[in-house]
């Protein structure tokens, strides 16, 4: 049995997409736990690009069931056109399974999410707009609509008519928003159901069956570490678990069950949207590495905020999640920088701390501490073994492994399937 959790140990877009594409093919099945459409998961293989939001990143193979688990937010129209668009591409999309207790991202939320970044102001998180934050406060609050729900068109129209009715009141009242038509959400929904009835089941049982036949199954993060509701830089968070510790209520097994966590971290390090960022680097150094790495949203199309490899952060990461190893990605996009910074440790006045609460008004106090290392110049994107790197490419990697005290399992050199070195010997022995 080996089943494995890979999650983001920074603030998102580490490549979660890419890796989970490449170890899907060791795997039965692919489970996502959180989150929803704010995700954007980009696979390229054999040159066809793939952005994923909803669907786990293993539905590119035939064989694989890929699972979207009870802890995930879904927004039906972005579901059903994810699944036109693998469909149109030639993928096969009959293995998807949706969880019967996933809750329903509806208008109201998408507008309430807007509503409320406007008001914010200059205070923004600086969200996706997807309803993500709403639907997940609807859900703790008790009045969210589950996709079990959909299911019953009795049970949908009550429960969307005693929840509509208050939704309309605080979108007009507080914000002078439009309102929404009780029968238009019900019809648009009910043709949703429709289409997506064929997918859903009992995730819990299905998961948990397909552990006790010792399938191997991964469990895809969305998001990273640093956006955890409760373990990230607060407020300017998402709204779910996106640690570890998220597939266990997100899919409903308990911690016994896993074998490993793997990290995904990139080689330097990006933000999306408002928040501390220490090691940010706004600077032409920064807008270099934002067009080299084509450091732009797949959800949003937003230009990421670009900066330094951050030690401290990953190993926070390494304690909230209790990571196997690190997957580094983007590699090659660092080739040609002649001095390479990592962060080692922060500074407070005039006190050094090696270990700090992602506390956002702290970090803003902190001032990152930088060892500088030299760069390389050759192009890595064709190199599939570690001894194969530039010298300093190595010394990069083992300096990361020194200050994050966590051993790095793969590195990626590009953005394509076959783009990667196995840098751990067990794991290549195992799956390679
Ligand atoms: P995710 O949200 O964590 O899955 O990451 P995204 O897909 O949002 O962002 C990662 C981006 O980097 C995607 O466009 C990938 O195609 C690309 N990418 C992934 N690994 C590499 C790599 O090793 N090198 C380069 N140049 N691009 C990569
Ligand atoms: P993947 O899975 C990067 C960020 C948003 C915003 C905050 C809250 O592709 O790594 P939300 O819409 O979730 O309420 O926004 O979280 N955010 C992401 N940043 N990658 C993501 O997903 C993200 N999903 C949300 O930019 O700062
Ligand atoms: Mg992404």
């Amino acid at each position: 049995m080996s089943n494995i959790v890979l999650i983001g140990a920074q603030w998102g877009d580490e490549g979660k997409g890419r890796i989970t594409d490449l170890l899907s093919s060791k795997v039965d099945m692919v489970v996502r736990f959180q989150g929803g459409d704010n995700a954007g998961h980009t696979v390229i293989y054999e040159g066809k690009e793939f952005k994923l939001h909803l669907i786990p990143s293993g539905i590119l193979y035939p064989n694989v069931t890929c699972v979207i688990g009870n802890g995930v937010v879904i927004n039906p129209a972005t579901l059903i056109s994810e699944l036109e668009n693998l469909k149109g591409k030639g993928i096969n999309t009959d293995n998807l399974k949706i969880s019967s207790n996933c809750h329903l991202i509806m208008p109201y939320h998408i507008a309430l999410d807007s509503a409320s970044e406007n008001k914010l102001g200059l205070s923004k998180i600086g969200t996706t707009k997807k309803g993500i934050g709403p639907a997940y406060a609807d859900k703790a609050s008790r009045v969210g609509i589950r996709i079990c729900d959909l299911m019953d068109p009795s049970v949908f129209l009550k429960k969307l008519k005693d929840v509509l009715e208050i939704k309309n009141a605080i979108l007009k009242k507080i914000y002078g928003y439009e309102t929404f038509d009780l029968e238009k959400i019900y019809n648009e929904y009910l043709d949703y159901a429709k289409i997506i009835k064929k997918y859903v089941v009992e995730s819990t049982f299905f998961i948990n069956k397909a552990l006790e036949e010792n399938k191997n199954i991964l469990f895809e993060g969305a998001q990273g570490t640093l956006l955890d509701v409760d373990h990230g830089t607060y407020p300017f968070v998402t709204s779910s678990s996106t640690v570890a510790g998220g597939v266990f209520t997100g899919a409903g097994i308990g911690p016994g069950k896993i074998n490993e966590v793997i990290g995904i971290t990139k080689s330097y390090c990006t933000r999306v949207g408002e928040g501390v960022f220490p090691t940010e680097e706004i600077s032409k150094l920064g807008d270099y590495i934002r067009e080299r790495g084509k450091e732009y949203g797949t959800t949003t199309g937003r230009a990421r905020r670009c900066g330094w490899f951050d030690s401290v952060i990953i190993r926070y990461a390494n304690m909230i999640n209790n990571l196997s190893s690190l997957a580094l990605t983007k590699l090659d996009v660092l080739s040609g920088i002649k001095k390479i910074k990592i962060c080692t440790s922060y500074k407070i006045n005039n006190d050094i701390f090696e270990n700090v609460m992602p506390n956002c008004y702290l970090l803003e106090k902190c001032s990152p501490v930088y060892i500088e290392v030299d760069g390389w110049d050759e192009n890595i994107e064709d190199v599939k073994d570690f001894e194969k790197l530039p010298n300093n490419a190595k010394k990069y990697i083992n300096t990361i492994e020194q200050l994050t005290n966590v051993p790095v399992s793969m590195i990626s050199v590009g953005p394509d399937r076959n783009q990667i070195i196995i840098k751990d010997k067990n794991l290549k022995k195992k799956y390679f």
